[in-house]
């Protein structure tokens, strides 16, 4: 006779859940099925970006304002998806309609800077301690850049990235993005060898078809929080490495704090091997406090990326840092783009980090931040589920694992199950999320303690009808 664990029993009633919800999510959603039936005809998947597709077809917007968006089916939510960490000044706040409206009655587009990209270069190098920085369109073409820049400025060609890390689909980073587990090395439980910091040991994985396998030769990889690896490859292969690139906290598979010194031996070393260190800030800057994970940690890289919250909805991205490396731009690494430092997105831009995301703007953010991962703590102990919840100013998540994560292997081991139940169960009680655990929520400077109530409560819930 087989004794069912507490977990297995929670893993079923989890697998129910999903099946009873999604089944009630499909009928409220009738208008995104039909859109879908429309945009999957010129469109692949029926998205503009595969990070929008959904299963079976994605949810549909179609209006925000303020905390709230609604769906084609008129379908009311809270937002807290976010646009993945863009609008941390909520829906169509008035200064962002504000500065928006004024460009596009003075010009949205000139291929020419003008004084408003002067001024928000000026907000982001104050805000996050660069000496130079150029704009780009995309958190993408920031980290492409800043690569191509520290590649120009050492005249060296291979890069070291982070297991589990997302910068972007440019080629060089689409290596160990989210690596299989039977494809990883040889390190810890899931390879079931453990080795010792032992950096030769992670494999480089492709992430997508279509990148030239050549590529792979330059691009290694590192875990996160793990200073002996990175020591170890570098004293091997230092020499040849021009930058790592890292997300000082990472972002896209959960939440993942630096431990403790972390980040300080990271800067040691890069400094100590001549390797240009680039912190891609693209979902933390201007999200976790006014100057980002610079600002939180204390540690300043060579080189930073920016773009999502920067802009106040619109398309933005940036990078900068030291002007030694920046200048090299001056003097023949390639830096383009037709629409860098548009008048409209610098407009919205400016407005959304001189006049809405204030200091007292943070402190909102952090206090709410906080009161919804408290009350996500206290559901998660009350019914003993195996998640922990984090929070850093106005983004945090569960995560269904009991400790906290170190890296990404450990996030391999979060019970999939219970996020794919949360998921269509909070949608369907007006909490609009990403619908992968990689995500995590964004609060915005429009909500308010009710809306975190809100949240609480139906997640509150969850718990209560998990544990059964
Ligand atoms: C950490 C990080 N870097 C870079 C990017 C790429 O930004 P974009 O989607 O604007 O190209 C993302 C996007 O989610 C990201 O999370």
């Amino acid at each position: 006779m087989s004794v069912q664990t507490d977990s297995e029993r929670i893993t079923a009633r989890a697998r129910s859940i999903a099946d009873r919800e999604q089944r009630a999510l499909l009928e409220r959603t009738s208008g995104s099925a039909h859109l879908f039936e429309r945009a999957v005809r010129h469109m692949p998947m029926g998205v503009a970006s595969s990070f929008q597709a959904g299963d079976p077809y994605p949810i549909y917007l179609k209006r925000g304002k303020g905390s709230h968006v609604w769906d084609v089916d008129d379908n009311e939510y809270l937002d807290y998806h976010s646009g993945f960490g863009v609008n941390v000044a909520g829906h169509a706040h008035p200064k962002i309609v504000e500065a928006i409206e004024r460009a596009a009655r003075e010009g949205v587009h000139f291929a020419v800077t003008t004084e408003t990209t002067v001024e928000l270069a000026e907000e982001i190098c104050r805000r996050f301690g660069l000496e130079r920085m150029r704009f780009t369109n995309s958190g993408t073409e920031a980290t492409m850049d800043a690569i191509r820049v520290a590649r120009a400025a050492t005249g060296r060609e291979t890069i070291l990235k982070i297991e589990g890390s997302y910068h972007g689909h440019h080629d060089a980073v689409l290596f160990s993005v989210v690596p299989e587990a039977a494809l990883l090395g040889l390190r810890g439980k899931l390879g079931g060898e453990a080795a010792d910091s032992a950096g030769d040991v992670y494999r480089t994985i492709p992430t997508s078809k279509g990148v030239p396998a050549s590529v792979a030769e330059h691009t290694l990889i590192v875990p996160f929080n793990d200073p002996g690896a990175l020591e170890h490859v570098l004293s091997e292969r230092g020499e040849e490495i021009a930058a790592l690139i890292m997300e000082p906290v990472m972002m896209n598979v959960g939440l993942v704090l630096p431990q403790p010194g972390y980040l300080e031996a990271v800067r040691d070393l890069c400094t100590r091997f001549g390797v240009v260190l680039i912190f891609d800030e693209v979902k933390s800057g201007a999200t976790i406090a006014a100057g980002g994970a610079i600002e939180r940690f204390g540690v300043q890289p060579d080189l930073a990326c920016f773009a999502k919250a920067i802009g106040g909805g619109t398309t933005i991205g940036a990078f900068g840092g030291k002007g030694s490396i920046m200048d090299v731009v001056t003097r023949g690494a390639a830096q383009q783009g037709t629409f860098n430092g548009n008048p409209l997105s610098c407009r919205a831009g400016l407005a959304a980090l001189t006049e809405v995301l204030t200091p007292a703007a943070y402190d909102h953010l952090d206090a709410l931040g906080t009161m919804l991962a408290e009350g996500c703590r206290r559901a998660i102990e009350e019914n003993g589920i195996a998640a922990h919840a984090v929070d850093l100013g106005a983004k945090g998540c569960v995560s269904y694992r009991v400790e906290p994560l170190r890296n990404y292997r450990d996030y391999l081991e979060c019970n999939q199950d219970l996020f794919a139940a949360s998921w269509p169960w909070l949608v369907n009680r007006g909490i609009f999320m990403t619908p992968g655990d990689e995500e995590q929520w964004t609060i915005s400077v429009q909500h308010d303690e009710g809306d975190i109530r809100t949240y609480v409560e139906a997640f509150g819930e969850f718990c209560v009808e998990l544990a059964g």
